[in-house]
């Protein structure tokens, strides 16, 4: 069977080793390999990237990889024959891998965001381009069960005009003071590349994009709620980067998004991101995997009231969204699809400018927390 050789970077952090890794190339591999349009299979093969010999050795160990290589730098990785290089370091070292492999020649996928500002985001875009190499990034969210749903409703034309869209997004991470936290401690430094702006915006843009159309403009206040938080070592250390934003969008053809983010929130929803659209014939809310919806003809005529209790239930007026279909790990079939685009040249849209577009929106919200205002958001300079 074909192999292809895939070049694994930041594989010991935890999107590296759980998501791309285990339930992504791992998962393929128990499989069969992917399959492609001809119906012959390939077989990814990883070679496991970093700078700690016994974690990636333990890593391979643990799941049956062969090939390792303690190589930070990338020079002896870069020279063999591996086709594919993915990179999910922190986000601050991404560009300068992705150049060099880029120049090595490999086709490139990574995680989000692709890079901590626009103009370098741009620099490598422009590099891949140059090159003629294949890119990709991730953009996992729009495989998520929920948001397939949604996807289903547009496509049949549920909503009617879409008129608004609210995301509320979070959970309590604790600070470590008393319990560890639940994510890591660079994620609240804005000089490692932390920040919820930083982190989350760059998958609300292709969500918005790819289900309600592309963002016109931003307000949005970010804020430290917590500013001091405990980090692996047990140390306390202050916490500069954003643990909450609060932003309102405008896409095209009028839509109105509204935005919670927040490492800072106690959940009362039913799941950890919650998308409520609104449109002139229904409504419908999202989780990660559920979708309920609510017609026109099934709208009840609430009266404001507050004299006398509630006793309309409104949570009972909603209908649930069957699966009709099997749903595989978001990343795993986009990994699929990826592989099925280096080797086989199937269409593959989410490639870097589409990783440009979260960066610049990214970088908008933070200049209208900066400024105090309403910024736009241009064309991309591509
Ligand atoms: N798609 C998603 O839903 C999602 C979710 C979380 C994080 N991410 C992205 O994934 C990336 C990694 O996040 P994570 O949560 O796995 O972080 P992590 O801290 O668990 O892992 C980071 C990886 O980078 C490596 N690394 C860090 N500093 C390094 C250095 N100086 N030299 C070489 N290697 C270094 C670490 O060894 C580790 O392998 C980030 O860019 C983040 O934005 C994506």
């Amino acid at each position: 069977m074909q192999e292809i050789g895939i070049i694994m970077n930041g594989v010991t952090g935890r999107m590296g080793t759980n998501q791309h890794l285990i339930r992504s190339i791992l998962s393929l591999r128990e499989d069969g390999g992917v399959e492609l349009p001809n119906g012959e299979r390939v077989l990814p093969d990883p070679l496991l990237v970093g700078r700690n010999e016994r974690k990636l050795r333990a890593l391979c160990e643990e799941h049956g990889v062969d090939r390792y290589a303690v190589d930070p730098d990338l020079e002896t990785c870069l020279d063999g024959d591996d086709e594919i290089y993915f990179d999910s370091q922190v986000t601050p070292r991404r560009p300068d891998g992705l150049r060099r492999a880029i120049e090595a020649g490999k086709d490139v996928y990574c995680e989000k965001p692709l890079a901590g500002d626009l103009d370098e985001a741009l620099d490598v875009t422009r590099a891949a381009e140059r090159a003629g190499v294949k890119h990709g990034i991730v953009q996992d969210k729009l495989w998520l069960p929920g948001l397939m749903k949604l996807r289903r409703l547009l496509d049949q034309e549920f909503f009617g005009e879409v008129l608004s869209v609210r995301f509320e997004f979070g959970y309590w991470v604790f600070t470590g003071h008393g319990q560890p936290a639940q994510r890591p401690s660079w994620n609240y430094r804005a000089e490692d590349g932390g920040g919820i702006i930083d982190d989350m915006f760059s998958h609300w843009s292709y969500v918005l994009e790819n289900l309600f159309g592309e963002v016109e403009s931003v307000y949005c206040l970010g804020k430290t709620h917590v500013p001091r938080r405990v980090d692996e070592d047990g140390e306390e250390y202050e916490a500069t980067a954003d643990d909450a934003a609060y932003a309102v969008m405008e896409l095209e053809d009028d839509v109105v998004a509204q935005l919670n983010s927040s490492w800072t929130t106690r959940v009362n929803r039913d799941d950890l991101l919650e998308v409520h659209v609104d449109g002139t014939e229904g409504s419908a809310v999202a989780g990660l995997r559920d979708c309920k919806t609510q017609h026109h003809a099934n709208t009840p005529k609430p009266e404001w009231n507050p004299d006398t209790p509630t006793d309309h239930d409104f949570t009972e007026d909603w209908e649930d969204v069957p699966n009709n279909r099997e749903f595989e790990n978001a990343f795993k079939q986009q990994w699929a699809d990826y592989v099925r685009h280096v080797v086989a040249d199937e269409p593959f849209p989410w490639d870097f400018a589409e990783g440009c577009k979260g960066v610049q929106l990214t970088e908008a919200s933070y200049r209208s927390w900066d400024e105090g205002r309403q910024v736009a958001v241009d064309e991309l300079p591509l």
